[in-house]
């Protein structure tokens, strides 16, 4: 299976920043027409927008319909803490909600359950995982129980770096950690994105990675002055290539030029 994770294009009608959203965003997608049609699943992981307008939701779904994608392409969407559940829902009726109206969802491919979760609270750039949620969370996994599981949410569960520097992580890491021991077993990976760095490892026994955005990429910082920093450098996607016993990712970097490829011989 071939799964395209892209997070974080926080599109807008107007430039963020000094960078364009829109114009990375299509360069994205026609990157992956070019390179990537034959891939299964497309997933955008949260901050679809940046200030979650109507708008920019229909911005975002003009340049989907203009790049043409295939069917089987039209990417699933999660909410990041820049979206706004009202709008979104407004834009995305054919999008599923769990019982509570999160946008909570799984899909089935194969031997595989795919959970997307919903992190998103109102008026603050951390995340929440409510009770509500969680439940719905664990009724899922214990149904999928038979299957290969994978994970996507716009937060990070672990501080990807020193724990007081997270303040917009997700803020039930305990509750959630608690979920992940039960089921570590079946889940098979754990993606998200929201820190615009791009970042893979291990926790509780279960991998994870996360892209940058394909808006402003951001780059680590390994001190406790800083949090994350800006620089010349290139915003990206990943290509996740599963198969029976591996799961390797791969990160684009679709702005790239100059590229020279080797033959196979
Ligand atoms: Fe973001
Ligand atoms: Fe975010």
């Amino acid at each position: 299976m071939k799964l395209l994770h892209l997070s974080d294009p926080h599109i807008e009608p107007d430039i963020l920043h000094g960078i364009d959203s829109q114009l990375r965003f299509k360069k994205a997608l026609e990157h992956i027409k070019k390179n990537h049609l034959d891939s299964d699943l497309f997933v955008i992981s949260g901050d679809i927008t940046h200030f979650g307008s109507e708008d920019a939701y229909k911005i975002f779904l003009d340049i989907i319909k203009e790049e043409r994608l295939p069917t089987k392409l039209f990417p699933k969407l999660i909410i990041g803490n820049h979206d706004n559940r009202v709008n979104f829902k407004k834009s995305f009726t054919k999008t599923k909600t769990d019982e509570n109206g999160f946008i909570q969802y799984t899909e089935a491919f194969e031997n595989k359950l795919f959970i997307f979760l919903d992190t998103n609270k109102p008026e603050t750039d951390s995340g929440y995982f409510c009770e509500n949620r969680q439940r719905w969370f664990e009724n899922e996994l214990k149904k999928g129980i038979d299957k290969s599981i994978y994970i996507f949410m716009h937060h990070n569960p672990l501080a990807l770096g020193d724990k007081n520097s997270d303040k917009i992580g997700l803020i039930q890491k305990d509750e959630f950690k608690k979920i992940l021991l039960k089921y570590n077993k079946n889940i098979k990976h754990l993606f998200f994105g929201h820190q615009h760095i791009t970042v893979s490892g291990q926790y509780l026994g279960i991998t994870f990675s996360s892209p940058r955005s394909t808006w402003s990429p951001l780059v680590s910082n390994f001190s406790n002055k800083y949090r994350l920093g800006t620089a010349n450098t290139d915003p990206n996607y990943n290509v996740v290539l599963i198969k029976e016993n591996s799961l390797v990712v791969h990160s684009e970097d679709f702005l790239k030029t100059d590229i020279n490829w080797f033959e196979n011989e």
